[in-house]
């Protein structure tokens, strides 16, 4: 970010909210329009809001759990989903992966991610039971963080991002452990019957670590990283 940008952020943060109202209010908008226009508004400080004044650091870690377990990270294409500003690619981009597309609801959080030079290509779409314009089986691995939560996206989303998902390709996602266990959202009921259909298989759970620690050192959340079946699982209409 140029210097102009980042004292203009740091301006518009300053005159913010504080941190715990920002939280509870964009949990709160009610539906994707007022959430994508929560956003357009908090794209410009929405990096040193979360990073410095939330201690938010989900990004790096789940993309080490990425990292850890795609192999050939410089050939390796991600989708990076509910990418935001890039956080999450720029992580990428550190450790080796070189294919990274982001996408994301909010036009003017993609540009903010677009100006990071990280990503190959920018999709502006929203994530939930609408097919995407991706075609089958087009990403080794897929890494959604932040984004299944509160008055974002549902669970309802998992069987379209399987889709677009190889074979065997990896898909690594973060929950609060509140949002997991919140049945309306249907987290823990989804991965479940995902999992007993045989469309994929957990690899991977991170221990519950602070989210926002300089909010509330309360709300952990976990890294899950899944990897979808080689084969068509036992209900196929799920692909
Ligand atoms: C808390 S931010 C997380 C961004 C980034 N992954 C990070 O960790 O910094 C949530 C993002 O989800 C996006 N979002 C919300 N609803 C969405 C939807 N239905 N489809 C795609 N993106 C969505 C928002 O625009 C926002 O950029």
């Amino acid at each position: 970010m140029s210097r102009l940008v980042e004292q203009k952020a740091a301006a518009v943060s300053a005159a913010r909210q504080e941190p715990a109202k920002i939280v509870h209010d964009v949990y709160s908008t009610g539906d994707q329009a007022a959430l994508n226009s929560y956003y357009r508004d908090w794209a410009g400080a929405y990096d040193s809001d979360v990073v410095e004044r939330m201690g938010y650091t989900a990004p790096s870690e789940a993309a080490e759990v990425l990292a850890e377990w795609l192999p050939g990270a410089g050939e390796a294409h991600v989708l990076d989903a509910g990418a935001g500003t890039g956080l999450v690619g720029e992580a990428l981009k550190s450790l080796g992966f070189t294919r990274i597309d982001a996408l994301d609801a909010s036009q003017e959080m993609l540009d903010v991610a677009g100006s990071k030079g990280v990503y190959s290509r920018l999709i502006r779409a929203e994530l939930g039971p609408d097919r995407l314009d991706l075609g089958d089986a087009t990403y080794d691995g897929l890494i959604c963080v932040g984004t299944f939560t509160f008055g974002h996206v549902k669970a309802d989303a998992f069987d379209e991002l399987l889709r677009i998902l190889k074979p065997g390709g990896l898909f690594c996602f973060t929950h609060r452990t509140d949002v997991y266990a919140d049945p309306s959202l249907g987290f823990e009921r989804r991965q479940a019957d995902l999992s007993a259909d045989g469309a994929w298989e957990l690899l991977f759970k991170s221990e519950a670590r602070p989210y926002l620690p300089r909010v509330d050192p309360k709300i952990r959340y976990n890294t899950w990283l899944y990897r979808k079946a080689s084969q068509p699982a036992a209900n196929d209409a799920l692909r």
